[in-house]
């Protein structure tokens, strides 16, 4: 059998890392994507590096191009990975953070799917898309980055009906919480970016940005060999399926977002200690 190829974005982060570690050492040819030329150093050797930026088209067609001569225009496999966090109540997340979770997450995954689309059409691959089970189940302050995977879910749903006539299976699999960079680089962010509206709007949601902020620390995450492995299924499974949850985390808040809606709220408001007093601070 020819070598496998695959395109992996966010290749210098957790999950993308790690998940190019792996398809490497099982023979793939491995196209990783990094937002930095100077990440390229910190993948395996063998792995071809590409810069790709999902907020920079520019970047994701050079990208798309070099694949295309490398691979003679065939690609087994495209897995959108990158994306960050965004953070913080509806009220108050600058719009322009909000943007910037869109973009990334969905816009950005939308542009190199769809810049390589014809070479996994042509090679009858796979898309795998990184999305997170709070797309099902969301918690205060989650608003942004749970939006964006609730719209990548949607995007996944549609062309995966889409390519199913055409050979090109496509999956979405949903993580829950992993031990990576993301939430300490989502931190950074809502700090440099700062809060939307006057003073008393930010002192109304303090307390709320504290509890949930606990919460969120105290959160137990788990090593991310299990989304890597769920990763490799979603690959080279006979038959992948249409939806992996990756992780105990991911299947018991997949579980619980059936719950009816009244009862999941108090449920997850008293589970993070937050009432109307968490509003008088
Ligand atoms: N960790 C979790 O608990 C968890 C749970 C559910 C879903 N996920 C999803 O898993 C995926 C990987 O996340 P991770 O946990 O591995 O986080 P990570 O370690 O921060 O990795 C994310 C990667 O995406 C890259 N990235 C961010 N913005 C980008 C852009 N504009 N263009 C290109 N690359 C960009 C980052 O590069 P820079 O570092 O250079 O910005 C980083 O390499 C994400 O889609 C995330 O939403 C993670």
């Amino acid at each position: 059998m020819s070598t496998r190829t695959v395109l992996i974005t966010g290749a210098a982060g957790g999950i993308g890392g790690a998940a190019v570690r792996r398809l490497h050492d099982l023979g793939w040819e491995v196209y990783a994507g990094v937002r930095r030329s100077s990440d390229a150093s910190r993948l395996p050797a063998g792995v071809r590096p590409l810069v790709v930026d999902l907020i920079d088209e520019e970047t994701i067609d050079a990208a798309a191009k070099e694949v295309a001569a490398r691979t003679g225009g065939r690609l087994d496999a495209l897995v959108n990975n990158a994306g960050v966090i965004v953070e913080g109540p509806v009220e108050t997340v600058p719009l322009d953070e909000w943007r910037r979770q869109f973009d990334v997450n969905v816009i950005g995954q939308v542009a190199v799917t769809q810049s390589v689309l014809p070479m996994l059409r042509a090679a009858k691959g796979r898309v795998v898309n990184i999305g997170a089970v709070s797309s099902r189940m969301c918690a205060p302050t989650f608003g942004p980055i749970a939006a964006s995977k609730a719209a990548l879910a949607s995007v996944t749903e549609a062309l995966r009906m889409e390519m199913r006539p055409l050979g090109v299976a496509v999956s979405l699999v949903e993580p829950g919480s992993m031990q990576t960079e993301i939430f300490a680089k989502a931190g950074d962010a809502a700090r440099a970016a700062g809060w939307r509206g006057d003073a008393a709007t930010h002192r109304l949601y303090r307390g709320l940005a504290e509890k949930m902020g606990e919460f969120t620390e105290n959160a137990s995450r788990a090593p991310v060999d299990g989304v890597v492995k769920v990763i490799v299924k979603a690959l080279t499974a006979r038959r992948p399926s249409s939806v992996y949850l990756a992780g105990r985390e991911a299947r018991m808040m997949a579980t619980l977002a059936k719950v009816p809606d009244r009862t999941r709220d108090r449920l997850v408001l008293r589970t993070a200690g937050i009432d109307a007093a968490t509003y008088e601070g």
